[in-house]
């Protein structure tokens, strides 16, 4: 199921990490639905392919989210009514043995960038017609994980974000919300997911039953980033077929 109307048209949406994936995912469905579409990577080869199956609209920057120069060019968009903040990684390790290198990289990646792409993104969203912002964040910013206490400081510092930006630019008429999915098939679990154990492990924890589609997590996004959701700051969409109701 999928949105099939213009309910973002005349919107301006950047999206990061839009190469590959759940923000590939949104792209071509936001795109789908009316957006003019700037989709950020560093491959070039993903985003000419994703260029290839959109409309003409879409435009793409092949940047890194770490990259100084990239906040400059956000900032000095003419408008944004959208940004969907999704570029993150994850490096599964006991925590005894994360190496400073992993923590440093995740921390930069995952909350550092996604900080100044949001900041970056003010400047254009000020001058826009009800602007949204949407962070990428994950059922690990809810619960705990062996494994994955790097990755769930990362993603609980997004839901701190979200709130905090939601109250710091209501009066700017910055709506600010994060995404929330469970484990979805994508080339970053893709491998996970084979090891038959963490396949079990992952559907015990999932009332539902169902493993989330990228397509699941668009539909959500794109919700957030348009105007049914006016009324709606600072919350988080959970995609996660109930794990962290348990
Ligand atoms: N998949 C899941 O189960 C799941 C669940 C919950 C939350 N999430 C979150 O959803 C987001 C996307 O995950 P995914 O599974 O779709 O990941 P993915 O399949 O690995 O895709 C990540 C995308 O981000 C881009 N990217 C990575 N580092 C970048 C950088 N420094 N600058 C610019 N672009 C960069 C990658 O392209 P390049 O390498 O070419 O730049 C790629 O297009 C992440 O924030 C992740 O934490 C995923």
């Amino acid at each position: 199921m999928a949105f099939s109307h213009d309910l973002l048209q005349d919107k301006t949406i950047l999206i990061t990490g839009a190469g590959k994936g759940i923000g590939r995912a949104c792209a071509l469905l936001a795109d789908k639905c009316g957006a003019t579409v700037i989709a950020v990577a560093r491959t070039e080869s993903d985003l000419i392919s994703l260029k290839n199956e959109s409309s003409q609209r879409l435009s793409y920057w092949v940047a890194d989210v770490q990259d100084e120069a990239l906040y400059e060019k956000i900032r000095t968009l003419g408008s944004l009514h959208g940004l969907i903040n999704n570029a993150g990684t994850n490096r599964v390790a006991p925590m005894a043995e994360q190496s400073d290198e992993n923590i440093d990289d995740i921390l930069n990646l995952n909350v550092r960038s996604a900080y100044k792409v949001a900041q970056a993104a003010i400047t254009p969203m000020l001058s826009s017609v009800a602007p949204s912002i949407v962070h990428m964040s994950s059922q690990m910013g809810f619960v705990g994980s062996p494994g994955r206490t790097l990755y769930c400081l990362s993603k609980h510092a997004i839901e701190g974000l979200t709130k905090a930006m939601a109250v710091e630019l209501a009066p700017d008429n910055i709506r600010v919300n994060s995404v929330a999915p469970t484990f979805i098939k994508t080339p970053m679990t893709e491998p996970m997911l084979k090891e038959p154990a963490f396949a079990d492990m992952v559907m015990n924890n999932i009332p539902l039953q169902r493993l989330g589609s990228v397509e699941d997590v668009a539909n959500a996004c794109i919700f957030l980033l348009s105007e049914l959701s006016m009324t709606t700051t600072g919350s988080c969409l959970k995609v996660d077929g109930g794990w962290t109701a348990q």
